[in-house]
């Protein structure tokens, strides 16, 4: 049957009978399966249900100041949808016909209010319902992975503190550069977390601003206080824009970002502990209970909660690029590629809370061998502290490299460390060196000398320790 000869002005399409849809009327046809397998998000975003019902019932409110709905018309609704809140807790499921959550408690709501139910969608769509129940969702996200970041930070933090006494070396290019304290290394990986808590922070506010009031595009023909539903949901600021507010996703993108770049945190930590903790360097080793064996070689011990946190890094990253990527091609308002936002965003969080703990309790039973440090740091990690000697001898620093270089080069052909050198041979090379020259091979008088703010002096890394620990107690 040709669709035009249809009859207009009639109920429910066949389509929709026996099913709960909020659309279908325009259509003669029902949806073929396959269209229900590739529009179905349910199973993604089930978890909007409780900020879904929160921003139902604000929107019942609305209605109700604006006159759409009467005192017993939201009573109902308001009432309904703490039913439909309360049976969703309780287990209630999606059935088959639930294209998503918010058909879902859209179904429910009619089985608990019965006709008033069917007023609630007035002047809203669901582009702009999505819109806020995915900023609510992000908001109370972003609380929880700043709670776990903060726990990881507060694993690494109490390990260095138990690292002031340890030396071992620095690397650059991997290669051992200068000798710094164990608590020195360990805090280099708090402050991006403490960095990643600020980025959390300002994404939480990007999500804070409220979408609903804005329709499918155009805005709610409907005289609803925007300020009211604010104020009700808790959002910082309200939409300018309902083309923007639709079809904007950055605070998606924006969350994911920062989810990515605590990530590659999260990795570069767990590179730290697997490559230290390797045989051939032996600084740490990892505890029973986060780390597991080989099935065919019994004597292995393997990191791998690290690098299980290390390989989910690169899904996390992927996510990122995959919201980027549906963004870029977008025209303005809401296109159906959004409801993929959702996918990526919950795989990111849900990567990271599982991530996060597991690192944080891997790093609590870290134990580290400061023997096995220290015997790591060679007498040319100090040629630096060599060269820095002659300068306060009054040599310029081009100058005193060059010397020191030389010697390191001797010790080389000579097949011994740079401390092992006679003193008689060290003070040929310059005519500055003393006869304490041997003073400043020393690893410890190589920290000792680095007080500076930020450096890895005793005192400095004990500031350092006390700035941590208010970090730790302030809120983000
Ligand atoms: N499930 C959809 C999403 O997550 C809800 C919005 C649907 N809007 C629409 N115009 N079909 O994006």
């Amino acid at each position: 049957m040709d669709s035009s000869s249809a009859p207009t002005g009639q109920p429910a399409a066949p389509a929709a009978e026996g099913t709960h849809k909020l659309w279908g009327g325009r259509f003669a046809a029902g949806p073929h399966p396959l269209l229900d397998a590739v529009n179905r998000s349910i199973t993604t975003d089930f978890r909007l249900w409780p900020h879904d019902v929160r921003g139902s019932r604000a929107w019942a409110l609305a209605l109700h100041q604006a006159g759409v709905l009467s005192a017993d018309e939201h009573r109902a609704i308001h009432d309904g949808l703490e039913r439909v809140g309360a049976r969703i807790a309780a287990g209630a499921q999606p059935i088959a016909t639930d294209e998503d959550i918010h058909t879902m408690i859209d179904r429910l709501l009619h089985e608990e209010a019965g006709t008033p139910a069917s007023r609630l969608h007035t002047g809203r769509s669901r582009n702009d319902q999505v819109a806020t129940a995915t900023r609510l969702w992000t908001m109370h996200a972003i609380g929880q992975l700043d709670a776990a970041v903060r726990e990881l930070q507060e694993a690494l933090l109490t390990q260095a503190e138990t690292l002031t006494d340890a030396i071992l070396p620095a690397y650059t290019h991997l290669q051992r550069a200068q000798p710094v304290s164990g608590t020195h290394w360990l805090l280099s990986h708090f402050w991006p977390l403490d960095r990643d808590r600020t980025r959390l922070a300002a994404a939480a506010k990007g999500a804070a601003t409220l979408p609903l009031g804005s329709g499918a595009i155009a805005g709610s023909a409907f005289p609803v206080s925007r300020e009211l539903l604010r104020e009700t949901l808790g959002f910082e600021a309200i939409s300018p824009n309902s083309i923007d507010a639709t079809g904007d996703r950055d605070f998606v993108a924006e969350t994911l970002f920062v989810c990515a770049m605590t990530a590659a945190h999260c990795s570069r930590i767990a590179e730290d502990m697997i490559v230290y903790g390797s045989s051939e360097f032996g600084f740490v080793k990892f505890g029973d209970r986060f780390s597991t064996g080989s099935s065919m070689m019994p004597q292995k011990r393997n990191p791998d909660v690290f690098e299980l946190a290390r390989g989910s890094g690169a899904r996390v990253l992927g996510d990122l690029v995959s919201m980027l990527a549906t963004i870029k091609g977008l025209p303005s308002g809401y296109s159906k590629d959004l409801q993929d936002d959702k996918r990526a965003l919950f795989d990111a969080y849900d990567t990271l809370m599982l991530v996060l703990p597991a690192m944080a309790g891997a790093v609590a039973e870290l134990r580290f061998d400061r023997a096995r440090m220290r015997a790591a740091v060679t007498g040319a990690m100090m040629a630096t502290d060599l060269a820095d000697y002659l300068v306060r001898k009054g040599a310029t620093f081009r100058e005193a490299h060059g010397a020191v270089g030389r010697l390191v080069r001797e010790a080389e052909e000579a097949g011994v460390d740079l401390d092992q050198l006679p003193v008689s041979q060290v003070r040929v090379a310059h005519a500055l060196f003393g006869d304490d020259v041997m003073d400043a091979l020393g690893a410890d008088a190589s920290l000792a000398a680095r007080n500076v703010d930020g450096g890895t002096g005793p005192e400095a890394v004990a500031r350092q320790v006390e700035q941590a620990r208010a970090r730790i107690a302030a809120a983000p």
